[in-house]
């Protein structure tokens, strides 16, 4: 008796232990998968040009140094004298061809997300000591609510009188990818 048990267990082990794993595994992929359509967003110009690695803002859809030249300064806001708000309002300005939304201002250097992998981008916006210090349900909510991020998806015109390019993936389908996403465990690719 007992050592039918144990044979039964021998048995059993080995063929549970994969059925687990692969469960695992695909929630995992799963989770990757949501986070790598998310990262098409997070790393178009709309987004990456207010979260650069340097100390300037970024325009356009290449991304290039913002013109009049223009540093972050002490606060991420724009040199004394010279602040975003100076120039961007809490609306984009189809005359000028400003963009603006309210509070408009860089992200700090702990958020740059320039030049950086998917993994690296996705880890670091789930790190409190980088991400301003936001819980998983404030980064969510900062996602599917934020004004900043809200711009992305209506970026206006340019100086040119050219349309601005939205990020990709229409909102109501990023707000639900995100939402699964946290909901799968909020897993970053490599
Ligand atoms: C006008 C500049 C601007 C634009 C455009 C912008 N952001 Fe940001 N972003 C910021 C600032 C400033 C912060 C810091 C806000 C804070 O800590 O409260 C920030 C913070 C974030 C954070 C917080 C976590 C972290 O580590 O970065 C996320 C997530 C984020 N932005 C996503 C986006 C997405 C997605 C887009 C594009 C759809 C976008 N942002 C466009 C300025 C911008
Ligand atoms: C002197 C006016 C002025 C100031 C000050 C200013 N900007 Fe701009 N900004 C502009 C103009 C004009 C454009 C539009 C350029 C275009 O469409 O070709 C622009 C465009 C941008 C864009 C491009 C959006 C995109 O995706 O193409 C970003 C990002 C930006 N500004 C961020 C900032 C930040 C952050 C600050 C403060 C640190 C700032 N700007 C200060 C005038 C200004």
């Amino acid at each position: 008796m007992m050592k039918r048990l144990a044979v039964c267990l021998m048995l059993a082990g080995p063929l549970l232990a994969p059925a687990q794993a692969a469960t695992a595994a695909d929630s995992k992929s799963e989770g990757e998968k949501l986070y790598m359509e998310m990262n098409r967003v997070l790393t178009h110009p709309r987004c990456l040009n207010c979260h650069p690695a340097g100390d300037s803002p970024k325009q356009g859809d290449s991304a290039r140094f913002h013109v009049p030249p223009m540093t972050r300064g002490p606060k991420d806001s724009g040199p004394p004298g010279m602040h975003c708000a100076a120039c961007h309002q809490s609306s984009n300005y189809a005359a000028s061809g400003v963009p603006g939304a309210p509070n408009w201002h860089l992200a700090p250097l702990s958020m740059a997300w320039e030049n950086k992998t998917p993994g690296e981008i996705c880890r670091q916006i789930l790190d409190r000591r980088r991400n301003g210090n936001k819980s998983l349900t404030e980064i969510v909510k900062h996602l599917t609510e934020d004004e900043l991020v809200a711009w992305g998806w209506n970026p206006g015109t340019d100086v040119a009188r050219r349309v601005r390019e939205p990020v990709p993936i229409a909102k109501p389908e990023f707000n639900r990818i995100v939402h699964a996403w946290a909901k799968a465990g909020a897993v970053c690719p490599q």
